[in-house]
């Protein structure tokens, strides 16, 4: 059975609770834009693509709620709905392309009823388009990944965190799919554990072999030759190809380099925002303390002691090799590649 991450019900949203897995597969059905904005923020679903689509289903559900006569007080209020959900979370690029999507489809609609129809419309659209990409970049990106490796990848990529095939898990699932004897190293990727908890759930699903490690173990298998290539998602890309990712994917960059190992970013052209020249200007959100001094709801931490959470982080390109999208595989220069990718 292929895993449901998000899946549109006409007047609700069902959801698989990331935060449950993998002790638990429990379904949530939000019929409430202020209940998707809170799943959104507690991680029930994440993911940068997963989060676009979702918002988008939260805006138009938010649509179908608004008790307005007039036009102008229903866009008021829609633009107050489009607000709480982009306050969500502040790094993944997909997120912000869906609401604005949203957000033009609400202002070029003549009335009421024909807004609301729109709103659905876009969403499940962008819902299509965001799975399509996936597959796409999938395929592309499966011709770098030879028969016999072992490739280490970090966080969680797959059907989970983009409502489709997956970026990075994508790519490794279709070069399995493609018959390659592939082996997978995932990182359990502290402090929510997605590498543990969800990657290795989606790969033991889908019959890849994977052996799972700490965060801290990479740089000794990378320096002992038994990873061939890391493939990483991305929560926003820069027009010079600088990638936030999760926290970690930096460190994994520089020992890949250090290497000699390919490091490949995959990601749809949705993550990409040109309007940031660099890294530097790309925002980071900064995540709860208990996340790092609390084990699933556990204190590993002595009571009180100060703990920083900063949930993403940025690989400048040149410890990038190769960025996988579903328009192309870019490589240096990235400004020219990126460019002529042509995302929104
Ligand atoms: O905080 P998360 O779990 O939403 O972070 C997710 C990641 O960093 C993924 O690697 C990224 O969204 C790319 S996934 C398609």
């Amino acid at each position: 059975m292929p895993i449901k991450a998000i899946e549109w019900l006409d007047n609700r949203v069902k959801i698989l609770d990331q935060t449950r897995l993998p002790q638990e597969e429990v379904y949530l059905e939000l019929s409430h834009h202020q209940s998707i904005a809170s799943a959104i923020t507690e991680l029930k679903i994440r993911g940068a693509p997963a989060i676009g689509i979702v918002g988008a289903y939260a805006v138009a559900l938010g649509a179908l709620k608004i008790e307005a006569e007039q036009r102008d007080e229903f866009l008021a209020r829609l633009r107050i709905i489009i607000h709480t959900i982009a306050a969500t979370r502040p790094t993944a690029r997909n997120l912000f392309l869906a609401i604005d999507r949203m957000q033009k489809v609400a202002e070029a609609g003549e009335d009421i009823e024909q807004i609301r129809a729109a709103l659905v419309s876009e969403a499940v659209k962008i819902h299509s388009e965001e799975a399509d990409a996936t597959r796409k970049l999938s395929q592309l990106g499966a011709g770098l990944i030879q028969d016999g490796f072992t490739i280490l990848t970090h966080c969680n990529t797959g059907a989970l965190a983009t409502a489709g095939y997956g970026t990075a898990l994508g790519v490794i699932k279709q070069a399995k799919e493609q018959g390659k004897n592939i082996k997978v190293l995932a990182t359990e990727t502290r402090p929510l554990l997605q590498g543990a908890r969800l990657t290795a759930w989606e790969l033991k699903k889908a019959n890849i072999p994977v052996t799972l490690i700490t965060d801290s173990m990479a740089g000794y298998f990378m320096s002992r030759g038994k990873v061939d290539c890391v493939i990483v998602g991305a929560d926003r890309i820069a027009a010079n190809g600088d990638t936030a990712n999760k926290i970690g994917t930096y460190s994994l960059a520089v020992l890949a380099k250090e290497n000699g190992i390919p490091f490949y970013v995959a990601a749809p052209t949705t993550t990409i925002d040109l309007s940031l020249a660099s890294g530097d200007e790309i925002p980071i959100e900064q995540r709860s303390q208990e996340e790092v001094t609390h084990i699933q709801g556990v204190s590993i931490a002595p009571e009180g002691v100060e703990a920083l959470n900063p949930a993403f982080d940025v690989t400048p390109h040149r410890y990038i090799t190769a960025i996988i999208t579903e328009r192309g595989i870019i490589k240096e220069p990235y400004v020219e590649g990126i460019k002529g990718s042509n995302p929104r």
